[in-house]
């Protein structure tokens, strides 16, 4: 008969050993934001469910003291999150030689958990939410903890499994094998959508892990600042006609959100020399900014935002202003005065639309919280009544000459969802793309994956300035600024990183690379670990990449061969990287567009010095960039069959890909045309 004294003894890892008695009710310190409650819709058999799965965790001591404490946090907060559990106080990314483990990739990984969940890096570290309004390290403290004690215990012969936060367990497996596998939100088939996937994290068996928040490589919105600079140069380049050498001085960017990621506009459109007019309604967001100087002044007013618009235009000095309030009140005055706006974007969190993602005109952002909380029949309607209006003045602006793309928010597809089936190509339904473009579809599709320049990323795991600086340095070495306009870019970028005072949290860096970019890189920092002029480095990407991700609303929108409603990339991504010997695996569902419409992965690999990382290094960089180019390549991407026709003459005897050849439309089209004419007969 098992019982649970026989439970308690069969583990070593267990939460009665990290507290030897009910840690105190937290405090929650004023000022530090809270996730809105997440509707509450747990029919009572679930209810109990959810119970029994969260005292999983808890020893029978405690469960008569807890359970009602975990009922109490389900149906207030919609989630059962064990604040009791929470760390007092203010969890940082220290030093890697602050924490313990049997091996490097142990202390490396609670550095960088502890990152994501910093007041000054999280967006709601109370809830373990790191950024993008849903995206958790892990489902609730309990787990917080117990991956931390097998992260402590983690040696080189183990892999620790952690399924939606939840740490499985830790098993024998190699050296040369991840030290941690981990997936988020994975969903069987005729299951993944928002609604059973809600109720699946409602019963704490699935967490929303976004992309770097639930693989543990978020690095502050600076990690997004790169992109978001590179996009809006490239907008400008490519639909403004401003030469590949110039940047976006005089030119004026409106937008929305001051969020985790959003927050990245301001200092990005401030970096590209641009003027930007950014909406949020969420004041604490804006003062967020400011404190950083992301953002360099507020108002409430359209019509000041866009007189000081105007001015710093003329005067051609970047400018980041912030507008409190409701983007849509701001364009309905752009286009009621017939203002003119160069480029137009949105980046409320549409991938959670009706969550709280997208605040409706007409009422506050503190009335919108209390409508989540209350479960108001109308909000929905209120939330699709807002976008139709949204999508309207979109359109008059764009008629007048402004280009709008959708920045990977899921934002054509909320307007699609409510209601708008005109916004789809075909008039009907998404599969064949939206009227306007979406930001990869358009721009960094073509202009940067396609190439397998994406989001590289590392992390002094020191915590030391000086390892930064060095860092940048040695990175800005294995540049050449002359290849291409991309490397330029990139250049300036490194260049000017550390003036640009990007860092929230960790020392960290971003820096877009392609495949041998980051392979050569990679293997520097490695050589400066191993010659002691730096400490180790966590290496990283955003899972937002080249062969990372799969989404056909997003990272593989500018896919056209009907592939891109498949995830094969994405799995075969993961896959490859954990053959490899990367130190983390991460394969989660959603990201930023929503469970259902995508599934991504990420790495981290721990620079330790070692040749045993160096020969990691070459195996499975150019592995984690190429295999999305190949993708990208044998779905007829011109600038990907290029770069795959360079790869193979580089690597001929080694690596090798397989690359399209390309029919002749015309021979196809009247091929067909006459088939079907002839069926028609
Ligand atoms: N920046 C990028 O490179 C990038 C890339 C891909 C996707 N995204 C997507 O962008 C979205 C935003 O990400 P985030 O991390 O900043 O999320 P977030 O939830 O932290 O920020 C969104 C912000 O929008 C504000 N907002 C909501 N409705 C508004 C409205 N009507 N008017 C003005 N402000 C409003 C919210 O108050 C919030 O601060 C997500 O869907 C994310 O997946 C961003």
């Amino acid at each position: 008969m098992i019982d649970n004294q026989k439970i308690a003894n069969a583990m070593t890892i267990k939460l009665e050993d990290i507290f030897d008695k009910l840690p105190a009710v937290p405090k929650f310190v004023d000022g530090i934001r809270r996730a809105p409650a997440r509707h509450f819709t747990l029919s009572p058999k679930d209810t109990q469910l959810a119970l029994k799965n969260a005292l999983r965790y808890i020893p029978q001591k405690w469960h008569q003291q807890l359970a009602p404490e975990f009922l109490e946090e389900l149906l207030t907060r919609g989630r059962i999150y064990g604040y009791r559990f929470r760390p007092a106080g203010h969890i940082k990314g220290r030093s890697i030689d602050d924490y313990r483990s049997a091996c490097i990739e142990g202390r490396a990984f609670q550095v960088m958990i502890d990152n994501n969940l910093d007041f000054d890096v999280a967006l709601y570290p109370y809830e373990l939410v790191t950024y993008g309004e849903t995206g958790q390290v892990c489902q609730n403290w309990m787990q917080y903890h117990l991956i931390k004690k097998y992260l402590e215990r983690l040696n080189r012969e183990q892999t620790l499994v952690v399924a939606s936060g939840h740490p499985l367990g830790s098993f024998t497996s190699a050296p040369q094998a991840p030290r941690v596998i981990i997936t988020n939100g994975l969903m069987v088939g005729c299951f993944d959508d928002p609604q059973n996937w809600s109720r699946a994290a409602a019963i704490g068996v699935s967490n929303y892990g976004q992309m770097t928040a639930g693989g543990w490589m978020y690095i502050g919105p600076q990690g997004i600042v790169h992109g978001t600079y590179s996009t809006l140069l490239n907008a400008g380049r490519d639909k403004l006609g401003i030469p590949a050498d110039q940047d976006l001085t005089g030119r004026l960017f409106v937008t929305s959100g001051l969020g985790g990621m959003s927050g990245a506009q301001g200092k990005a459109i401030e970096i590209a020399n641009g003027v930007g007019i950014i909406a949020e309604v969420d004041y604490s967001r804006i003062e967020t900014r400011l404190e950083q100087g992301w953002v360099n002044r507020v108002t409430e007013e359209p019509a000041e935002a866009f007189k000081v618009a105007t001015q710093c235009q003329r005067q051609k000095k970047s400018m980041a202003i912030a507008f409190y309030g409701n983007v849509v009140d701001l364009l309905e005055y752009a286009v009621n005065h017939n203002i003119k706006i160069d480029l137009l974007s949105d980046q409320t969190s549409c991938h959670a639309v009706y969550d709280g993602g997208y605040c409706p005109q007409g009422i506050s952002f503190a009335e919108r919280t209390e409508l989540l909380r209350s479960g108001h029949a109308g909000f929905k309607e209120m939330v699709d009544a807002t976008l139709r209006r949204h999508y309207e003045l979109i359109k008059a602006l764009a008629d007048r000459g402004t280009y709008f793309f959708d920045y990977g928010n899921s934002f054509l597809k909320a307007v699609f969802d409510a209601g708008v089936s005109e916004i789809c190509k075909n008039g009907r339904d998404p599969i064949d793309g939206f009227v306007f473009q979406s930001y990869v579809e358009d721009i960094m599709g073509p202009i940067l994956f396609d190439y397998g320049y994406g989001p590289f990323r590392w992390v002094c795991l020191s915590g030391k300035e000086e390892d930064l600086a060095k860092t940048d340095r040695a990175a800005m070495e294995c540049i050449d600024p002359q290849r291409r306009f991309q490397d330029r870019d990139n250049y300036v970028w490194i260049r000017d990183a550390a003036k640009n005072r990007l860092v929230v949290g960790t020392k960290a860096r971003i820096l877009y690379q392609d495949a041998m970019g980051r392979m050569n890189i990679a293997l520097k920092f490695n050589e400066m670990v191993r010659n002691g002029q730096i400490g180790p480095v966590m290496l990283g990407r955003d899972h937002h990449d080249t062969g990372g991700t799969d989404s056909p609303f997003r990272e593989t929108a500018n896919i056209k061969d009907g592939s891109n409603i498949t995830a094969d990339m994405a799995i075969h991504c993961y896959a490859g990287n954990a053959a490899r010997a990367m130190s983390l695996v991460a394969l989660h569902n959603g990201g930023g567009v929503g469970i259902g419409n995508a599934i991504n992965g990420g790495f981290g690999l721990v620079l330790d010095g070692s040749e045993r990382v160096d020969a990691v290094i070459r195996r499975a960089i150019p592995w984690d960039v190429m295999g999305g180019v190949a993708r990208r390549a044998w779905a007829r991407n011109e600038n990907s069959i290029d770069t795959s026709i360079q790869y193979n003459k580089m690597r001929a005897g080694s690596d090798h890909i397989t690359i399209p050849y390309l029919a002749d439309d015309k021979m196809v089209t009247d091929l067909v045309t006459k088939a079907f004419n002839d069926m028609k007969k």
